[in-house]
């Protein structure tokens, strides 16, 4: 029985991979968003910026460079994350940031009933994503974020026990 609801919160959000074609209310984007931003950062940089791609026909155009366009292409929303070259002052400090701010969109999405995916596969054409939502070579492209109404919530996940985790306790 969880009784935190943050704690009860990271361990129920599940990766979403199918959703609802119902829109996502433009407040509800504007929370997870928000949420990501008070994410920590080193010297509080806040190195993260965001890209909402709402219109179908960029949708698909994104969708095109991962073999997860499926799930690009189901989500009514999805927010593309990128690193701010010009606000770094630690490569390595700054992605965990980013990663940070990632899982404070998750956990945003998982508050208010939405479903959310964190997407890795299509930094292997992270220069084309910037191309495609016209973006300068400073801002390199961590992740895509698709987002919706889940159109079932019976995902499952494992993970390992600390037993495998904790190398030692001194
Ligand atoms: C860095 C990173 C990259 C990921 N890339 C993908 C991806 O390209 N496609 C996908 O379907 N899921 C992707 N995921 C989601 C993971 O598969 C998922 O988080 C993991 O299987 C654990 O499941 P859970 O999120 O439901 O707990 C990624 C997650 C992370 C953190």
């Amino acid at each position: 029985m969880m009784s935190n609801e943050v704690l009860k919160a990271i361990y129920e959000r599940r990766s979403v991979r199918d959703f609802s074609p119902m829109p996502v209310d433009e407040q509800q984007v504007m929370e997870i968003i928000r949420a990501g931003s008070w994410a920590p950062s080193g010297l509080n940089n806040q190195p993260w910026r965001f890209v909402v791609v709402k219109d179908a026909k960029a949708k698909e155009e994104i969708a095109g460079k991962t073999r997860y366009g499926h799930i690009i292409e189901a989500a009514p929303v999805i927010v593309s994350v990128f690193l701010d070259r010009k606000a770094m002052y630690h490569e390595v400090k700054d992605i965990q940031a980013i990663g940070a701010c990632l899982q404070n969109m998750l956990l945003a999405a998982h508050a208010q009933g939405l479903g959310a995916v964190w997407l890795g596969e299509i930094l292997k054409n992270k220069e084309k994503v910037s191309e495609i939502v016209s973006l300068p070579s400073h801002l390199e492209l961590m992740a895509v974020v698709a987002i919706g109404h889940p159109a079932q919530r019976n995902q499952t996940s494992e993970r390992k026990g600390l037993d495998e985790l904790i190398l030692k306790i001194i």
